[in-house]
C-alpha cells in the first residue's frame, strides 16, 4: 500500500487506521513526537522511558520545565510498569473509571524518565477512553508520556487541526482523527497524601470521585491555602484567548441584563464582542455554540476561543456556569483565562 507522505511544514499527518497507526508508533519507539486524539483532548506523545524524547516534548510546547506531564498506558495492568506503589485506592479507581479522562498521582516507577515528572517524585497516569490513542500504546509496546497538544499557553486542541496551528513544523507527526468528545482534560487526583485531593478538575466530576470513595474529595486551590501548589501547572495562566475574556458572576438575570448592555456598548464603538453563554445563540457574529449543559459548553469551549482569536474578536465575555459536575472544571478554565471577574 502506498504510504501517505502529506506533510504540514514537515510535520506528517498520518491517518487513524491500523498501518498509520503502526508507523506512528514507529515514530514514538526512535524517540520523536506524534499527536495523536484522546476522548479529552488531544495529547503530544513521546515514550516515557526515554528522557531524550520526552526533553523533546518541553520544547515543542515551550512548556515550562517545572510542569510535570501525564503518563498514557493501554491497560490497567500497566499500572504497575508506571507507578512504585500502586495503591489500592488507585486500583479502585482505575476498575471503575478506566479507561476515561481520570488521571492518578502516584508515587512514580524507576523506568519512568525523571523528566516526566519534573523534579517531582510522583507520576501522574491514565487509561485514555479513545481506541486509536489505546493501539498506539500497544503497538509503541512502552507508556506514553503525553500533555495537551498544544502551545504553552494556548487553548488546549479538541481537533487535528488545532494541533497543526500550534504545533506544525515543530512535531514529528499528528495522528489526524475525529473531534475530541469531552473537549476538556482529564481530572489529576492526587492520592499520595493523607486524603485525596483533586489537582485540577476535569472529565470524572468530583461528585463521583466522592461516591466512588466514600469520602470528601478536597479541590486544591478551590478555597484560600497557603504555600506551593501541588500540581506544578496550576500556577500558570493557562488556555488564554488573545482577546481579553471577562467572567460575568452573580445572578442569572443581572449576568445577562449585564451582558447585553457590555455587547451593545461595544458594538456601538465599532468593538466585536464574542460571549459564551446559553442565551444568546447566534448574536455576536454567530460565534456562540448552544451551551446550556455543563457538557456542551465543555465540549465547544476550547474550539469557541481558538475560533474568536481568528476571527479578530477584540473581547470575550464569559457567563458563570454552575460549579457541578462538569461545571467545575468549566469554571476552573474560564477562570484561568479571565483578566477579570465582573460581579454583578
Ligand atoms: O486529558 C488530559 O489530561 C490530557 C490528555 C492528553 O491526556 N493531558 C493533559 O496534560 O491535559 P497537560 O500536561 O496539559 O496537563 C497535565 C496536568 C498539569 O496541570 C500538571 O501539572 C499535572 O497534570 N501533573 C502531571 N503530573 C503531575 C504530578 N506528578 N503531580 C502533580 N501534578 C501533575
Ligand atoms: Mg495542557
Amino acid at each position: 500500500m502506498a504510504r501517505s507522505t502529506i506533510r504540514i511544514r514537515g510535520t506528517l499527518l498520518l491517518g487513524d487506521d491500523k498501518a498509520s497507526i503502526a508507523r506512528a508508533a514507529k515514530i514514538i519507539q526512535n524517540g520523536s513526537l506524534v499527536a495523536f486524539p484522546t476522548e479529552t483532548v488531544y495529547g503530544l506523545g513521546a515514550a516515557a522511558t526515554d528522557p531524550e524524547a520526552v526533553k523533546k516534548i518541553f520544547t515543542a510546547k515551550g512548556r515550562p520545565s517545572d510542569n510535570p506531564l501525564i503518563v498514557h498506558i493501554a491497560e490497567p495492568e500497566q499500572l504497575s510498569d508506571v507507578a512504585g506503589q500502586v495503591l489500592p485506592a488507585a486500583v479502585m479507581l482505575a476498575e471503575q473509571f478506566w479507561p476515561g479522562p481520570l488521571s492518578l498521582v502516584l508515587p512514580r516507577a524507576e523506568k519512568i524518565a525523571a523528566e516526566v515528572s519534573a523534579g517531582l517524585s510522583t507520576v501522574a497516569v491514565r487509561m485514555p477512553d479513545h481506541e486509536v490513542a489505546l493501539d498506539l500504546i500497544r503497538a509503541a509496546g512502552v507508556p506514553i508520556a503525553a500533555p495537551s497538544a498544544n502551545r504553552s499557553g494556548r487553548p488546549s486542541p479538541t481537533s487535528y487541526i488545532h494541533v497543526l496551528e500550534d504545533l506544525a513544523g515543530r512535531i514529528d507527526a499528528v495522528i489526524r482523527s475525529g473531534a475530541c468528545l469531552i473537549g476538556l482534560e482529564s481530572t489529576v487526583l492526587d492520592l499520595t497524601g493523607s486524603r485525596p485531593v483533586i489537582l485540577r478538575p476535569g472529565g470524572v466530576s468530583r461528585e463521583r470521585l466522592e461516591t466512588a470513595l466514600g469520602c470528601r474529595v478536597i479541590v486544591s486551590g478551590l478555597n484560600k491555602e497557603s504555600g506551593r501548589p501541588r500540581s506544578p501547572g496550576m500556577k500558570y495562566r493557562h488556555y488564554a484567548p488573545r482577546a481579553p475574556l471577562v467572567l460575568i458572576a452573580g445572578p442569572e438575570s443581572r449576568r445577562r441584563l449585564l451582558i447585553a448592555a457590555i455587547v451593545e456598548s461595544c458594538q456601538q464603538k465599532g468593538l466585536h464582542v464574542g460571549v459564551l453563554s446559553s442565551f444568546i445563540k447566534g448574536s455576536a457574529r454567530g460565534l456562540t455554540p448552544a451551551l446550556s449543559e455543563p457538557e456542551q459548553l465543555a465540549a465547544n469551549l476550547y474550539q469557541a476561543l481558538r475560533q474568536m482569536d481568528k476571527r479578530g474578536i477584540d473581547l470575550i465575555l464569559a457567563e458563570e456556569t454552575e460549579i457541578k459536575g462538569l461545571g467545575l472544571a468549566v469554571m476552573n478554565r474560564l477562570r484561568k483565562a479571565a483578566i477579570r471577574v465582573l460581579k454583578v
